[in-house]
């Protein structure tokens, strides 16, 4: 470890003293990280302090409320958005008082997250080879993961817990990094989940039927409460006793009163969870989903039954097909869901919505209570422009990193600061609609040059600004403008944006996402006939999709450049659309597509009234289509569709 010489001292003073920031490599001069007695290591491990300082918040924009009661903060909240920044922001919530459980406590009462497990991995070349890029594939992960165990930390209430889903081969590391994190006495179990019903084969070990939850509380506060697990229903011949009320065989007595024989119908649960997976992976089973990482219901009532009361926040950040959330519903809980794929998204909108009252889905449909989708980190521009001031206002300074206080300089009113600079949200709406020119920044600079320092931030609509440039330099201070839609100034952000992507084929589902920053929602650009075809040697006709153009108009790094289809991550379709509620009914992954020439069938008897196809890009852009069986039919009279 380097250390802070006399050389570093002066020219730490004088970059202070010129007011500029400090070169991002003296932080670990200045603060090197402290060392514990032991610890696990890995290639780029961070400071806990740089993470939570580093990690950009992002504003949640509302899309849509599923229920009655319009919009409100209070409702449960599907996120949409890499989860990273998304809890930074929740985070914010926190200390704002918006997060709050009926006992009073801030933050969330308890999370439960099952990440991906960073098992997938494609590899060429030597033994060797393959070691060394595993090696680099577990430290990223290490990484990845270690800086979201921290947010959440950060977002638990002072009683609240923590059940982290792993496998056997990656959960003994994560084990070692949860004891730094939480604390080694925080360490409450090691939840074994066997399920004995997954036949793997002969593969020359013994067969991994586990997985393993790792169980740590928040401080020696938290309580949890005993689990009732059912047990197997006694044979009838077994019955002696029936206890009519409570449903269950109590006990048999002789004619002395003696008991002589005893039946439960429930025990307490220990630390070794057997719970069948054949729910979650056979097709007709009430509580299939069909994702791919899907988990048992019977496993979340566990956790959210031992941890909570009704009507305490629980997060899931890690959401996949929403088995949390929907739990969470049926027992009467909050739920903060968050997840980075639009399958899932979508997945869990139409689970919510189709809720039935018992575990394991069966019985009366519930309706869920009033959720709210919001975007974290890919915006649509058209709602936006729509928001009064005050919102408008709020959105960009938080878009920005700028912090939200109000004040006043050479007579100006200005709207906060971003790190010491001072912040300024360009008013647009203004007598009915102003621009932001030359002449206003020289006013500006008139008014307040000399009392603020080398740099200065104006926020603005790209549309309502006349010039071009990034900034303007005036006297000894630099004004940049931040345009909204789009505004990415390299040298202002400590790591380079990175967008979210979207899996191009089923195995991809469960990747590992990092997205930086933020992007604003492109259409894409799409052609597609539609048809009817009957398959060689079938009687039964089929609706066809033939894609002829798609391209991804996003701005991020790399994409203008990708050729007609390669930016294709998946189409969705509902195949009865309501006209307001996109229910996925299927999904068709690129990979698969282009294996057909770029043709995806539908069968026509399942078509409603109108379909509503999505076609999304691998950043998550959609284009969207309704058509009728009558359009895919129009092709088929004009004689040419059969080709
Ligand atoms: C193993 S699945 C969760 C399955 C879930 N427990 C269920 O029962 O369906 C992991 C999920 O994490 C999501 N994911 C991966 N990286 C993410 C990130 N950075 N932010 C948010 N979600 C992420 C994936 O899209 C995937 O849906």
């Amino acid at each position: 470890m380097p250390e802070l010489t006399e050389h570093h001292r002066r020219h730490i003073i004088e970059l202070l003293e010129r007011g500029e920031d400090l070169p991002p490599d003296y932080k670990h001069l200045l603060f090197p990280p402290e060392r514990q007695e032991y610890e696990l290591v890995y290639a780029g491990k961070e400071r806990e302090e740089d993470i939570l300082a580093e990690t950009m918040a992002v504003p949640l924009q509302p899309v849509k409320t599923f229920g009655n009661g319009g919009e409100d903060e209070r409702h449960n909240m599907l996120i949409f958005g890499d989860n990273l920044q998304a809890m930074k922001t929740l985070l914010q919530w926190k200390a704002k008082g918006r997060l709050v459980n009926p006992d009073g406590s801030h933050g969330v009462k308890l999370v439960y997250i099952d990440p991906p497990f960073a098992t997938k991995q494609e590899f060429r070349g030597s033994q060797d080879e393959r070691a060394y890029q595993d090696k680099i594939v577990g430290a990223q992960f290490l990484g990845f993961l270690r800086r979201r165990l921290v947010l959440l930390r950060e977002l638990l209430t002072d009683d609240g817990c923590i059940f982290v889903h792993l496998d056997w081969k990656k959960g003994h590391y994560v084990k070692v990094l949860l004891d730094e994190i939480f604390g080694e006495t925080r360490f409450e179990n090691e939840i074994i989940w066997h399920y004995p019903d997954n036949f793997q084969g002969n593969v020359n070990r013994f067969p991994n039927n586990h997985n393993a939850i790792y169980l740590y509380s928040r401080s020696s506060h938290t309580r949890f409460k005993r689990v009732a697990v059912p047990l197997k229903k006694p044979r009838k011949r077994d019955v002696r006793v029936w206890d009519k009320e409570t449903q269950s065989l109590v006990a048999a007595r002789d004619d002395n009163g003696n008991v002589i024989y005893r039946e439960f119908t429930h025990k307490w649960a220990d630390d070794v969870w057997t719970i069948g997976q054949s729910g979650v992976t056979k097709k007709r089973s009430a509580e299939y989903i069909g994702y791919p990482t899907q988990k048992p219901e019977e496993l979340l009532r566990r956790v959210i039954e031992s941890a909570t009361e009704e009507g305490d926040i629980v997060l899931d950040a890690f959401a996949g097909s929403g088995t949390t959330l929907a739990v969470a519903e049926k027992l009467g809980r909050r739920w903060i869901g968050i997840d980075c794929g639009k399958l899932a998204i979508y997945t869990i909108q139409k689970r919510m919505l189709n809720l039935r009252e018992n575990i394991g889905n069966k019985g009366k449909r519930l309706q869920p209570r009033p959720f709210t989708l919001y975007n974290a980190g890919l915006y649509d521009f058209s709602q936006l422009k729509r928001l009064p001031w005050e919102e408008w206002r709020r959105f960009a300074l938080l878009l920005f990193q700028c912090r939200d206080e109000p004040h006043t300089v050479g007579g100006v009113e200005l709207d906060g600061y971003r790190g010491a600079d001072d912040v300024l949200v360009f008013n647009h709406l203004l007598d009915g609609g102003v621009v932001l020119d030359y002449g206003f920044i020289d006013d500006l600079h008139n008014q307040i040059g000399g009392k603020v320092g080398s740099r200065f931030f104006i926020i603005a609509p790209a549309a309502s600004v006349a010039f071009l440039e990034d900034y303007i330099d005036k006297g000894r201070t630099r004004y940049y403008i931040l345009r909204i839609p789009y505004s990415i100034i390299n040298e202002l952000h400590s790591r380079d944006f990175e967008a979210i992507t979207q899996p191009m084929d089923e195995s991809d589902i469960n990747a590992m996402v990092e997205a930086v920053g933020f992007d604003f929602i492109r259409l894409p650009e799409a052609e597609c006939e539609y048809l009817v075809k009957t398959p060689e040697g079938q009687m039964i006709s089929e609706a066809v999709i033939r894609i002829k153009t798609f391209k991804s108009r996003a701005m991020v790094k790399g994409a203008i450049q990708k050729g007609n289809l390669e930016t294709l991550s998946m189409v969705m379709v509902d195949y009865d659309y309501d006209g307001e509620v996109f229910t996925l009914d299927a999904v068709f992954y690129a990979a698969d597509i282009e294996k057909r020439g770029w043709e995806i069938h539908l069968p026509l008897e399942s078509l409603g009234k109108q379909v509503m196809i999505i076609y999304m890009d691998i950043y998550g852009n959609e284009y969207r289509e309704i058509k009728t069986p009558a359009d895919f039919r129009a092709a088929e009279a004009q004689g040419g569709a059969n080709a």
